[in-house]
């Protein structure tokens, strides 16, 4: 990653998050795990994580995220961005983040992306990118815990072969956009996203996600057998879904959410 993006990052977003540092590594396991691990070694300073290829990215419940390196990943060519920012935050309600974070980053990117909840960004019917929130406790700050935010982001074409659901990438909506300026786009907007959401809680967001919800008035079915009518978010963020009997609340991070009746993916 070009170190000027770095440096035009770190000054963009400091005065929002006095002491942050933005880093680039060449390679590290995942992002999400390095930032958690320092946070144990009790490393809690605001800092913003960029790999230029993770060995074993993550999704949500112990799932596989692949990225790609470039040909050459310092000129910035990488075909995936995988980034982390962690940061002390002391929200009164958690609920919601991975809401507000997928807000954040789709109003910085393009005004087609889509939100499928609970934290993935969809293009069209295909996934363009992955959030995954983890948080270490704070040993004398009770109220508070150091929240690792990590994005992972499809830049260039990628195979299907092994994912849930067919990729979509950042280059069909903005051509030629490579990963450097995706994340100067994204950082300074995503770190006071996260201010707000500490003051305010989640429904700030509310509307902004129900805007941009992927599956709103689409029939869906949840990984708990639930089927019905998606009807977006309410002001926590729990996903409402009408059911045969009647309007269900959806808070469980263990669900996952399909539509029912698939599109036919895009032949691209
Ligand atoms: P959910 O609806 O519960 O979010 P999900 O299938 O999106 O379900 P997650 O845990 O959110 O599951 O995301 C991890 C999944 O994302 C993996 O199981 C894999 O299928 C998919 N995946 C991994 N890497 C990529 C990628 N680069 N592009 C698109 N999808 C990916
Ligand atoms: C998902 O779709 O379930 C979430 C995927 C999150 C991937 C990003 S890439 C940067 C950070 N490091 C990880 O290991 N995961 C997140």
């Amino acid at each position: 990653m070009d170190t000027h993006v770095m440096d035009a990052i770190r000054e963009a977003v400091l005065p929002d998050l006095p002491g942050f540092r933005a880093e680039w590594l060449p390679q590290i396991d995942s992002t999400n795990s390095e930032l958690m691990r320092r946070a144990r070694a009790g490393r809690l300073e605001p800092v913003l994580l960029v790999a230029g290829q993770q060995t074993a990215g993550r999704g949500r419940l112990g799932r596989q995220w692949f990225s790609d390196t470039g040909a050459d990943a310092k000129l910035g060519s990488e075909g995936s961005l995988t980034f982390s920012l962690g940061l002390p935050l002391a929200p009164l309600d958690w609920s919601g983040l991975s809401l507000a974070v997928g807000v954040s980053v789709v109003r910085s990117l393009h005004p087609d992306l889509r939100l499928k909840w609970p934290n993935d960004v969809w293009l069209r019917d295909r996934k363009l990118a992955g959030i995954l929130i983890e948080t270490a406790n704070l040993a004398d700050t009770p109220e508070a815990r150091y929240a690792v935010v990590g994005v992972g982001i499809n830049m260039k074409p990628r195979a299907a072969t092994g994912l849930s659901t067919p990729p979509a990438w950042l280059g069909e909506v903005l051509p030629g956009v490579e990963a450097p300026e995706a994340l100067l786009r994204i950082a300074a907007p995503l770190v006071r996203a996260l201010k707000l959401f500490e003051a305010n809680g989640f429904s700030t967001f509310q509307a902004g996600f129900n805007e941009r919800d992927a599956l709103g008035g689409l029939a869906v079915t949840l990984s708990d057998g639930t089927t019905g009518v998606a009807q977006g978010v309410d002001g926590m963020g729990a996903l409402l879904v009408h059911t045969a009997h009647g309007l269900k609340k959806v808070t469980s991070s263990e669900v996952s959410l399909r539509p029912l009746n698939p599109p036919p993916y895009e032949n691209l």
